[in-house]
């Protein structure tokens, strides 16, 4: 018997693959099917996918070609795969010619002819609305927004919006925009959504602002600084049906989500302890360090860092202590210890002290260490007391990282989805909620 094996996405499964399948099972007696998993494909970037695994299986089944279907789930699986089952031919559609020459080693491989005019990329683009999407404020972190939208299908950046005089055209010029606007409702007008990428202190305003006028919102993190604030916000976007959505971005990455679904499965046995770190040296002029703009290290850093938190060990804390070392009117450095009734937590920040940027969660059998910048999470480590058994995880984390956040927000838009498993309502209010006591002081001690 001659054994074929080939692979793809077959996302939103088209004729081109009907076709391909079918020239793949003509070069032999039996075809294996390999369809990447979905955790695969994000991993490689594809951030699009519409039809989950199960669905794209299921389709792949439904062509009467396949006569086993396999998950592809890792780099390297091809090789594995074609001397187990002991394959003859590898297939593959022809805008791949070339790239898999390696695999002549192992076995036949062929370029089969593809179908042209036809692919899921076009497919998902044609059938899916494009959200005209607005940036409010055009400081450091709105300039990395508009290359990561690029890679999320679905979005726009039509618009920036600025209300100081002179301040959004040059930014709307240099990445292309269509408008610019110097009034928050000439801005709002002409959009579906806005991404709020202001001083900390604006955010409120402009968030509600524009839920009130019908807009999604993704707002930059701090999202807010007070629990009142937060629930009042994510209470109207309810009302109006709206999304409304904190930008955390670490929250939405693969490997930091990988990490939380291990630990919570009990990898390390109950999680009794998590310690977060963050700092990054600022001077000069910069609102980091104006007290009067919130600035300083706990209203800058902690959001990601109680987002770990928060995550791995629930929002129900019952007790928070501030530790800070003030310099220029803001903490320069903050210790917060969060306790949990079986649990303890702190996160250490700093933009006037350095320290290692990392994440250790640790448990009853063992711990999971996150390297610095454990926020950039592209690697993380579950230990053991018996090292044998200890296991690395790798993943990639592409570009600013934006990309998971918006990829997110817009599946938020167009799913309906108004609470997100990655980051919830009550996650993003706790947040909030322990920021809000660090501004007003509780249990808070100077060093
Ligand atoms: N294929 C084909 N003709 C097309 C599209 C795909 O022959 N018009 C082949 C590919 O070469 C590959 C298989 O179908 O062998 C599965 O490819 P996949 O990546 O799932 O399909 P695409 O439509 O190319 O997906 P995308 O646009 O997401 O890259």
């Amino acid at each position: 018997m001659k054994k074929v094996i080939t692979y793809g996405t077959y996302d939103l499964l088209h004729q081109g693959h009907i076709n391909l399948l079918r020239r793949a099972k003509e070069q032999g007696d039996y075809l294996i099917v390999g369809v990447t998993s979905d955790s695969f494909d994000r991993g490689r970037g594809k951030l699009n996918v519409r039809n989950n695994v199960l669905e794209r299986v299921e389709a792949v089944r439904q062509t009467g070609y396949a006569d086993e279907i396999i998950i592809e789930d890792y780099l390297g699986q091809k090789i594995d795969d074609i001397q187990k089952y002991d394959v003859d031919v590898f297939a593959i559609g022809s805008d791949w010619e070339g790239k898999f020459d390696y695999l002549n080693e192992y076995c036949k491989v062929v370029y089969l002819p593809r179908t042209e005019g036809v692919s899921s990329t076009m497919l998902r683009e044609e059938s899916q609305e494009v959200y005209r999407l607005g940036i409010v404020g055009s400081g450091r972190i709105a300039r990395r927004f508009v290359p990561e939208s690029e890679v999320v299908s679905g979005t726009d950046v039509t618009a920036v919006y600025n209300p100081i005089p002179g301040q959004a055209a040059p930014f709307a010029r240099e990445f292309g925009l269509k408008a610019f606007s110097e009034s928050y409702e000439d801005f709002l007008s002409q959009l579906d959504a806005v991404y709020i990428a202001s001083p900390h202190l604006t955010h409120y305003a402009y968030a509600k602002q524009a839920l009130l006028a019908g807009k999604h919102v993704l707002c930059e993190i701090p999202f807010v600084l007070s629990a009142d604030e937060a629930r009042e916000l994510y209470d109207l976007a309810e009302a109006r049906g709206l999304v409304l959505l904190e930008a955390s971005k670490t929250a939405f990455c693969p490997a930091f989500n990988h990490l939380v679904t291990l630990v919570k499965s009990g990898v390390i046995g109950d999680v009794v302890d998590v310690k977060a770190s963050l700092s990054k040296m600022m001077e000069g002029q910069t609102r980091e360090l104006d007290a009067t703009q919130a600035g300083g290290a706990m209203n800058e850093h902690a959001p990601l860092n109680l987002m770990a938190v928060i995550r791995l060990l629930g929002r129900d804390y019952n007790k928070v202590d501030f530790y800070s070392k003030k310099e220029h009117g803001v903490d320069v450095y903050t210790r917060a210890n969060v306790s949990f009734p079986h649990a303890t937590s702190s996160i250490t920040l700093g933009i006037g002290v350095k320290t290692e940027g990392n994440l250790v969660v640790s448990g009853t059998k063992g711990y999971v260490y996150v390297p610095a910048p454990w926020w950039l999470t592209s690697f993380f480590e579950v230990r053991y007391e018996d090292q044998t058994k200890n296991k690395k995880y790798f993943y990639s984390y592409d570009g600013d990282g934006l990309r998971y956040e918006i990829q997110e927000f817009i599946s938020m838009i167009v799913n309906k989805r108004k609470s997100c498993y990655k980051l919830r309502r009550e996650e993003s209010i706790a947040i909030s909620e322990i920021i809000g006591k660090f501004n007003r002081q509780e249990n808070y001690t100077e060093i």
